[in-house]
C-alpha cells in the first residue's frame, strides 16, 4: 500500500499503459481519475477497475486548455487535491521525412508536447497551492533517446518530453513536487497496432510482421505488456522516489542504456 489514500491522475487512463497503470495505483491504496478524451473507453476502464468512490472518470482533452483546468477542478472538488500526475496521453504518426504533413506535426505536437507541459502546469500549480508537494511522471519513449527516419516527429515530440521532464523536475523540486519520466520501449498496446500498420504501408510488410520483430529484437526477449510498467510508475509516485528528480527511468527491457 505505497500510495495509500494518495489522489492520482492518469491522462490517457482509459487504455494501455495508463489503464495498467490505473488498475496497480488502486492496489497500492490510491484514489485513481482515469482522464481521457475518449469517453466511452473511460466507461470501459471505469467498470474494468471495479467502480466504487476511489475510482473516477473525467473526459479530458489535453490539447484544449479549459478542459484541462475543468479536470483538475472536479477532481479537487471529489478528492480534495491531488498527489500524482502520470502524464502519458499521447498519439503517434509517422511517415517518410519527405512526406511528414504539417497536420500531423500539430497533432503530435499539440498533443505530446503542448498537452503533456500545460496538464503538469495546471497540475502543478494546485500542488504548490495545496503546499503537500507531489509527484508527477511524464511518460516519454524511447523514441525520444533517438531519431528514427520513419518517425521523426513522433521521436522529436518525445525527446520534447524528456527536456520537459529536466527542466520541470529542476524547476519544481523546491515545492517538493518530483517530476521524472519513464521512456518505455515497445509495448503491445492498441498504439502499437496503429504503429505496426504504419510500418507495414511504408515498409511494405505483412501486417504484425513489424511487431513480431520489434518484439524479438528486445533483449528481454519479448515486447513490453502495459504492466511492465505499473512498477516503475508506483516506484516514481512513492515517497521511494523523494530523491530522485528530472530524470527519464528506461523502461524497455534492455533496449536503451542511457
Ligand atoms: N505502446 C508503446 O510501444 C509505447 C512505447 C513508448 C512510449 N509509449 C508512450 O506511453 C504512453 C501510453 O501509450 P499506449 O501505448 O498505452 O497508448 P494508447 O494509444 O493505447 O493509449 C493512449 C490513450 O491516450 C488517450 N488520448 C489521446 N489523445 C488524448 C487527448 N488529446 N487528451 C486525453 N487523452 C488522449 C487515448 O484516448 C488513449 O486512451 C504514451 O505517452 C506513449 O507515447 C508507448
Amino acid at each position: 500500500m505505497k500510495l495509500h489514500d494518495r489522489v492520482a491522475v492518469i491522462t490517457g487512463g482509459a487504455r494501455g499503459i495508463g489503464l495498467a497503470i490505473a488498475e496497480r495505483y488502486l492496489a497500492e491504496g490510491a484514489r485513481v481519475v482515469v482522464a481521457d478524451i475518449d469517453a466511452a473507453a473511460i466507461d470501459e476502464a471505469v467498470t474494468a477497475l471495479g467502480g466504487g468512490e476511489r475510482v473516477a472518470g473525467i473526459r479530458l482533452d489535453v490539447c484544449d486548455r479549459a478542459s484541462i483546468d475543468a479536470m483538475v477542478a472536479e477532481t479537487v472538488r471529489r478528492f480534495g487535491g491531488i498527489d500524482i500526475l502520470v502524464n502519458n496521453a499521447a498519439v503517434f504518426d509517422m511517415a517518410p521525412v519527405l512526406e511528414v504533413s504539417e497536420d500531423s506535426y500539430d497533432r503530435q505536437f499539440a498533443v505530446n508536447v503542448k498537452g503533456a507541459f500545460f496538464t503538469l502546469q495546471a497540475v502543478a500549480r494546485a500542488m504548490v497551492e495545496r503546499d503537500r508537494g507531489g509527484k508527477i511522471i511524464n511518460m516519454a519513449s524511447q523514441a525520444g533517446r533517438r531519431g528514427e527516419p520513419l518517425v521523426s516527429m513522433y521521436c522529436a515530440s518525445k525527446a520534447a518530453v524528456i527536456s520537459l521532464t529536466q527542466s520541470c523536475g529542476l524547476a519544481l523540486i523546491e515545492h517538493g513536487i518530483n517530476v521524472n519520466g519513464i521512456a518505455p520501449g515497445v509495448v503491445d498496446t492498441p498504439m502499437w497496432d496503429e504503429v505496426d500498420a504504419l510500418f507495414a504501408r511504408y515498409e511494405g510488410r505483412p501486417l504484425g510482421e513489424k511487431k513480431r520483430l520489434v518484439g524479438e529484437a528486445v533483449p528481454y526477449g519479448r515486447m513490453g505488456r502495459p504492466e511492465d510498467h505499473a512498477g516503475a510508475a508506483v516506484f516514481l509516485a512513492s515517497d521511494d522516489s523523494d530523491y530522485v528528480v528530472a530524470q527519464t527511468l528506461n523502461v524497455d527491457g534492455g533496449n536503451w542504456m542511457s
